[in-house]
């Protein structure tokens, strides 16, 4: 199987100040394509680190990253901005959907970036909200303005999603909607991430990793 996400001895410190925080401490983990694996660990633990270099967002202080294959150790700014369009959706806790546009354009903003042309209206149909597809952000519940932020994230077919608690903010039968969601999108190829601190949600994952003090377990 070839892997989705490679990380070697990845160390990622940030300097606050006079001080040095280590937000990940030395971590290895190698995702394989098709797979769903969740990432548990406590606030401050440092998955959303974690999850920003696996999805090269962010550069390690120290270590190499391999994302589809490709290492992002030497890429520049412009490089790592195409290996993302091309290869990675993310979902966020906070949704981070646009407030002045519709759904439906909201799911078809990375597509302007990507140049390609996703079909917005076939996403929103897939998780069944295209007769929300007119709809403001501010217009839609929580779980459906997730499931918009889905469809967004997918809009480019990429190989790999990675979610960063995206249940964190919606009610636990909402949440397992969602959940619901990325495991059918596992089960359609896509490889998935998802972080989160509740162990009821990392369920769902069909492999589970565990991080605490920036280290895996
Ligand atoms: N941009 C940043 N600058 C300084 N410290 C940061 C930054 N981002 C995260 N940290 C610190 O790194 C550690 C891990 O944070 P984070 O990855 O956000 O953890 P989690 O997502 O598990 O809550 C924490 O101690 C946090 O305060
Ligand atoms: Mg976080």
């Amino acid at each position: 199987m070839a892997n989705a996400i490679e990380l070697k001895h990845v160390t990622k410190e940030y300097d606050v100040g006079e001080e040095r925080v280590k937000a990940l401490n030395d971590v290895s983990l190698k995702i394989g394509e098709g797979e769903f694996v969740a990432v548990v660990g406590a606030s401050g633990s440092g998955k959303s680190t974690l999850l920003h270099i696996m999805g090269a967002l962010d550069k390690p202080t120290r270590g190499s990253v391999k994302i589809n294959g490709k290492s992002a150790d030497l890429m520049s700014s412009d490089e790592l901005a195409e290996l993302r369009a091309g290869t990675v959706g993310f979902v966020f806790q906070f949704f981070n959907l646009i407030p002045r546009l519709t759904a439906l354009e909201n799911v078809s903003v990375p597509a302007i970036f990507s140049r390609k042309s996703g079909d917005a209206r076939k996403l929103l149909e897939d998780i069944g909200l295209v007769h929300r597809a007119w709809h403001m952000p501010s217009q839609l519940s929580g779980g459906e303005r997730q499931r918009v932020a889905i469809a967004r994230a997918m809009i480019n077919d990429p190989k790999i999603i990675l979610a960063d608690e995206p249940t964190g903010n919606l009610d636990s039968v909402t949440g397992k909607n969602v959940m619901d969601i990325f495991k059918s999108l596992n089960e359609k190829g896509k490889t998935i991430v998802l972080i989160t601190h509740d162990r009821a949600v990392a369920k769902a994952a069909r492999r589970i990793v565990t991080i605490k003090d920036g280290m895996l377990k």
